[in-house]
């Protein structure tokens, strides 16, 4: 058994700030407030929901997860962000349509009191939006230091003991990784003359890590995950975390793949393809910033597959993801995959799938998670790269020349099992030896 880490209380308020405050923003923090006023259950919250065995299954200890470590409760959370535009969030949930206008009118005044703060924003990185409540004429460090005054304010007049961020804005244009990401210094230097390799979400990234405060990314585009601000995140204690939360046909590809693999049935072909009417569905109908989101859905399967490894299983599959924009369906989008596999003697099978989901209700939860996550590990003093929070993210980020873990049932074991090291408890192999032992 491991020493329990020395963690910090979760006393006093604990700000959720995010950066853009739409769909998923919006339907996150209206679902907290209907949970609070007895409206809703947490459902799709494993900190909320979840229970985690401790010992020996002999034991009957069952603990749910957040009555084992210390989480901050509920109505300690305290809701803040940015956004290009000036709906508060009762009317950004409004016009995102995601949650019914009967519940949202019963949470009115809670949601309409959360203003967004001036965002940092370029169109240059989100071609399809334009927005008017933004910071101008500042280079982009003093964006940082801007975005730091209003972090710094919100705590201050919101009583706020700690802050976390986790990025809910748009999906940026696809940026590789240069010079200017490889060390701090250069980053600083990029702040400081405008480089146009920085974008947005990590200026906000760079701002929360400056100060200590952890920075999850739910988009799939860079933000945090290079070696400038893994090396601050370190500095600082900030914990980070990311990128692109795990919903939809994603969920569903790590769900199924593994099994699939589990079993060596072979695959030759899986294609994928959305319908999506929402702001998000709009922003992705760019190419620039599909192939951000692109990139970060075709790495799933190869990855779960190991077509190295298995070559005459996985060696020539053919993998294939389509997003469509289609305002008819707003956020409730239908993702169809079609999977070829083949097993005994090669006989080829098909899967058909049909979800008619909705992303952002798998996706609030998600945040709340995040947040409540990334905040004990502040507390327990883990800083860096939170590569246990993998079961919530499409893209796993891991440090240089680590291979991401994305099969949901290992990252599901890692996540408690790294829960159970920080309280001390043995770790559970699942070997289960001791129940036979004379
Ligand atoms: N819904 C899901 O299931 C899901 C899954 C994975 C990833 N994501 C990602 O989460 C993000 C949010 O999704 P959504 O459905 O809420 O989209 P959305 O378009 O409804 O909301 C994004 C908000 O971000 C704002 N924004 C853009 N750039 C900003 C900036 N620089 N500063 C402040 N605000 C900014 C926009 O104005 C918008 O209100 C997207 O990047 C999306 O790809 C969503």
């Amino acid at each position: 058994m491991s020493e329990k880490l020395d963690i910090q209380p979760a006393s006093g308020k604990l700000g959720i700030l995010t950066p853009g405050m739409g769909a998923v923003s919006s339907t996150f923090m209206a679902g907290v407030e209907a949970i609070k006023q007895g409206l809703s259950l947490p459902i799709g919250s494993v900190t909320q929901m979840g229970h985690i065995r401790l010992g020996k299954r002999t034991e009957g200890r069952q603990p749910l997860i957040k009555n084992f470590v210390p989480l901050t409760e509920l109505d300690d959370i305290v809701f803040g962000g940015w956004d290009i535009f000036e709906d508060n969030v009762y009317e950004a949930a409004t016009n995102a349509g995601v949650l019914p206008q009967t519940l949202l009118d019963q949470l009115k005044e809670p949601l309409s009191a959360i203003k967004p703060m001036k965002a940092v924003f370029d169109q240059y990185y989100v071609k399809k939006l334009e927005g008017t409540h933004v910071k101008t004429g500042l280079t982009k460090m003093e964006q940082a230091e801007a975005l730091m005054q209003d972090m710094e304010n919100f705590k201050q007049e919101r009583g706020c003991d700690r802050l976390v961020m986790v990025w809910c804005g748009s999906t940026e244009i696809f940026l590789r990784r240069s010079e200017v990401h490889e060390s701090l210094e250069a980053f600083e230097e990029g702040l400081r003359k405008d480089d146009p390799a920085i974008a947005p979400s990590m200026i906000y990234a760079y701002a929360a890590i400056k100060m200590g405060v952890p920075y999850a990314n739910g988009a799939p585009n860079l933000s945090a995950d290079f070696p400038a601000l893994e090396e601050l995140s370190k500095q600082m204690q900030a914990p980070t975390c990311g990128k692109d939360f795990k919903t939809g046909q994603t969920l569903m590809k790590t769900i199924l793949a593994p099994g699939f693999k589990a079993r060596m049935l072979g695959m030759n072909g899986w294609f994928s393809t959305n319908i999506l009417g929402n702001r998000d569905g709009e922003v992705l109908d760019d190419p620039e910033s599909f192939k951000t989101k692109e990139e970060s859905k075709l790495s799933v399967l190869d990855s779960i597959l190991q077509p190295e490894l298995y070559p005459d299983l996985y060696g020539n599959l053919y993998h294939k993801v389509r997003i469509n924009y289609y305002p008819p369906r707003g956020d409730n989008k239908e993702g169809w995959d079609n999977i070829d596999i083949f097993g005994w003697c090669g006989m080829p099978m098909q899967i058909k799938v049909d979800f008619l989901c909705r992303d952002s209700i798998l996706a609030a939860p998600i945040v709340l998670d995040l947040a409540l996550f990334m905040d004990l590990a502040k507390r327990a003093g883990l800083g860096g790269i939170q590569e246990w929070m993998s079961f919530f993210f499409k893209s796993p980020v891991t440090p240089d020349g680590l291979q991401p873990e994305h099969d949901l049932f290992i990252q599901q074991k890692k996540l408690k099992n790294t829960l159970r090291w920080m309280m001390g408890e043995e770790l559970i192999t699942h070997l289960g030896r001791e129940y036979y032992d004379e």
